[in-house]
């Protein structure tokens, strides 16, 4: 058992396959190397049973972290309806976007969440160039926020080092720090890592190899040098 992996794999399955055998397989695979797993809507919308949530939630292993990102920006109680199926078949952390408020909004959600053993993460700045738009302008802003509500972690770009250095600095040890963007976004696999982040969250690099154990083996050893550095 390999302990103190930084990754997280996305299973965002390409298309012509059938989903829960692509992300059961990748799972098998790579479980004993890596933090944990995040689900998203191009998996959630292609599913023929929820059901078939429960059987890749407990093929991931008891103690990994188990994330659904379906981006949530709505009123409490619509966010609560939605993650209740996700938390009933074994997943255990929710990404939400900050943008929408703390009050009758994250803070309702992460109440619900606290009270059913599972934790928030809120999105403070994403990795896409998009970003830079609007998002960026208030980092400050969208972290207070998450900082408010009591977010166990926020998502913050791997490729913009600059800002999870911003966060971190901001956030100190309040909140865990995952960043996706490595691979086809353009960060190398430990950069986010050396600015400050606690997890690197990675899909295609990983998913679309025709080795993944071999890629995440890889990949947890260069993340070892910085960590062993810092
Ligand atoms: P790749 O294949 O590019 O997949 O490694 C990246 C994964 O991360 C998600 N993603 C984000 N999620 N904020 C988020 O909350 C972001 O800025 C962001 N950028 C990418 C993406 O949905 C995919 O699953």
């Amino acid at each position: 058992m390999y302990y103190g992996s930084r990754i997280i794999v996305a299973l965002d399955p390409p298309d012509g396959v059938n989903v829960i055998d692509w992300c059961l397989n990748i799972v098998r695979e790579t479980r004993d190397l890596v933090a944990g797993y995040k689900i998203g809507l191009p998996l959630v919308v292609r599913l023929n049973s929820m059901e078939d949530l429960s059987i890749l939630s407990k093929a991931m292993d008891g103690d990994r972290l188990k994330i659904v990102d379906l981006k949530l920006a709505d009123i409490g109680n619509i966010m609560v309806s939605a993650v209740k199926p996700f938390i009933h078949h074994g997943f255990n952390y929710f990404i939400a976007h900050s943008f929408i408020g703390c009050r009758d909004g994250l803070d309702v959600l992460n109440s619900f969440l606290r009270e059913n053993n599972a934790w928030l993460i809120t999105v403070v700045s994403m990795s896409h160039r998009g970003s830079v738009e609007a998002m960026d302008d208030v980092v400050e802003k969208l972290l207070e926020i998450s900082v408010n509500t009591g977010a166990w972690g926020v998502v913050a770009p791997a490729t913009r080092p600059e800002i999870i250095r911003f966060v971190r600095k901001h956030i100190g040890s309040r909140a865990k720090i995952l960043s996706p963007g490595i691979g086809p976004q353009g960060a190398r696999p430990g950069d986010a890592l050396m600015a400050g982040a606690d997890y690197e969250i990675i899909g295609r690099m990983i998913t679309r190899s025709s080795d993944p154990r071999h890629v995440v083996e890889e990949i947890n050893k260069i993340h070892e040098s910085p960590l062993r550095e810092g």
